[in-house]
C-alpha cells in the first residue's frame, strides 16, 4: 500500500505542454517540467528565453495558450480555477519591489498569512519574528523598507513569501538588481529553505548557485527546454551547442 502511494503521489509542479505566445510571436513552445516535493530547480537561459514567462503562467499572471499546469495535481489552467486560491498556494519573489514601501517589515512580512490564510497577529508576528531573528534582521521589524539594504529587502520578501507556507516557491531573478556584495546572503537564504524542505523553481543568472544548490537545471532557449540534468551533468558536460555557447559567454563575460 505505502508503495503504491509513493508511486501515485503526484509531483508539487507538473507542466505539460505549455505554449505561449505574444502578438504571434511564441515564446513558450511546448514545455513539459516536473518537481518533485523538497527540490530546487533552476532555469537558466538567455534573456528573452521565456524563463519570467514561464514562472508567470505558473502563477496565472499569464494565461497560456495551451497545454496544462498542475499543482499537486490540481490542474490550475483549468479556466474555472479560482486564481486567488491558486496564489495562496505559491510563494512568488520578483528581481525588485517586492516589499509594500508603506509598511514596516513585520506588517509586510504577516499580511498575506493574516488577510489570506487568517492566522492570528500574535502566531503571524511570533512566527515572522524566528525568521527575522534568523536572517539578523530582528532589530529592523518596525523599519521601513526603504531603510533596508536591497540584500535585506529580498531577504524580507522571501521570508515573507515562506511565511504563508507555500507549496512552491517562484523565485525570478532575486538577485540580479543586487550589488555583488550582496548577492551571497540572499542566495544562502535560499539555500536555507532548500535545507528546511521547500519546493522552489528559481531563474538566476548565478551558475555557481545553480551547480551547488539545484537539484536539477533547465536550459531555456527560444521557449524550448533545450537540455535539462543534474548540475554536474550538465555544468560538466552541456551536449548542445547552444548551451554551450550560453555558458561560455557567461564565463567570457
Ligand atoms: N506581456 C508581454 N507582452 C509582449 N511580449 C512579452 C510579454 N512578456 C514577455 N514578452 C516577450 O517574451 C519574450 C520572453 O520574455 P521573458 O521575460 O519570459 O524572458 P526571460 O527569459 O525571463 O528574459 P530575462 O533573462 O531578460 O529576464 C521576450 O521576447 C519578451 O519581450
Ligand atoms: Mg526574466
Amino acid at each position: 500500500m505505502s508503495g503504491d502511494e509513493t508511486t501515485t503521489t503526484p509531483p508539487v509542479l507538473r507542466v505539460r505542454g505549455v505554449h505561449k505566445s505574444f502578438d504571434g510571436t511564441a515564446v513558450l513552445s511546448g514545455i513539459d517540467l516536473d518537481i518533485a516535493s523538497h527540490q530546487v530547480v533552476v532555469a537558466i537561459g538567455a534573456s528573452g528565453s521565456g524563463k519570467s514567462t514561464l514562472l508567470k503562467t505558473i502563477n496565472l499572471l499569464e494565461r497560456v495558450d495551451d497545454g496544462q499546469i498542475f499543482l499537486k495535481g490540481d490542474d490550475i489552467t483549468d479556466p474555472r480555477v479560482n486564481v486567488d486560491s491558486v496564489r495562496s498556494r505559491i510563494g512568488v519573489v520578483f528581481q525588485q519591489f517586492n516589499l509594500f514601501p508603506h509598511l514596516s517589515v513585520i506588517d509586510n512580512v504577516t499580511l498575506a498569512s493574516r488577510k489570506v490564510h487568517g492566522v492570528a497577529r500574535d502566531e503571524a508576528e511570533a512566527e515572522a519574528e524566528r525568521w527575522l531573528d534568523r536572517i539578523g534582521l530582528r532589530a529592523k521589524l518596525k523599519d521601513y523598507p526603504d531603510r533596508l539594504s536591497g540584500g535585506q529587502q529580498q531577504r524580507v520578501a522571501i521570508v515573507r513569501a515562506i511565511l504563508s507556507k507555500p507549496e512552491l516557491l517562484l523565485l525570478d531573478e532575486i538577485t540580479s538588481a543586487l550589488d555583488p556584495l550582496l548577492v551571497g546572503e540572499v542566495l544562502d537564504l535560499v539555500r536555507d529553505l532548500k535545507t528546511a524542505g521547500a519546493t522552489i523553481l528559481m531563474t538566476t543568472h548565478e551558475m555557481s548557485f545553480a551547480r551547488s544548490a539545484a537539484d536539477h537545471v533547465v536550459f531555456l532557449h527560444q521557449g524550448v527546454i533545450l537540455e535539462q540534468g543534474a548540475p554536474d551533468a550538465f555544468f560538466g558536460a552541456p551536449t548542445a551547442p547552444e548551451t554551450r555557447e550560453y555558458l561560455s559567454r557567461l564565463h567570457a563575460g
